[in-house]
């Protein structure tokens, strides 16, 4: 079975969605993030912190390329890992690759208290948020085999994951 591989910006429902998918088709889910902290044995955080955000790249490369391998997965992908072509490319070897494309609005609501994303530890998050997300915008959208809008309800946003990924 295909792995369904889902990007976005920081906070458009990939974990959630993403184990909804993997519970209805059957698919083992995988958070990248998650996965990473595992393999470094330290929060996302702590590594921006300790190493800097192109250590952090790094290793989200090689968490591509690992789970890029492997087979039957839903990968919630980290809101910067199909930024780079190689990272996407490693990923579609085994799987659909699908957006959830969400306003800058949404994303402000959905992660106000947020400490954990360290790109947007900063006092101007609002101005952070929609100028990341519009140079992300046209990145992600060359990355992907399908769009969703994922502004609503993550069983929503689950269900029209899978009828793009019917086929799979
Ligand atoms: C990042 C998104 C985060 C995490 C890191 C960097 C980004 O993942 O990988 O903080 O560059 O957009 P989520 O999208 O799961 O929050």
């Amino acid at each position: 079975m295909k792995n369904i591989v889902l990007c976005g910006f920081m906070g458009c429902g990939k974990s959630t969605v993403g184990r909804l998918v993997a519970a209805r088709s059957g698919r083992r889910f995988v958070d990248m993030d998650t996965y990473i902290e595992t393999e470094a044995g330290r929060t996302i955080s702590t590594i921006f912190a300790e190493d800097g955000e192109a250590a952090f790249r790094r290793m989200e490369h090689e968490a591509c390329v690992a789970l890029g391998e492997k087979t039957g997965l839903v990968i919630a992908t980290g809101g910067g890992a199909v930024l780079r072509e190689d990272n996407t490319a490693a990923l579609k070897k085994n799987g659909t690759v699908v957006w959830l494309n969400i306003d800058p609005d949404t994303v402000l609501t959905r992660l106000a208290g947020d400490t954990t994303r360290p790109l947007l530890q900063r006092d101007d998050k609002d101005a952070a948020v929609r100028m990341l997300l519009s140079d992300r915008n046209p990145l992600y959208a060359r990355a992907a085999d399908a769009v969703i809008e994922a502004d609503g309800d993550a069983d929503a946003v689950a269900k029209a994951v899978l009828a793009v990924c019917d086929d799979d």
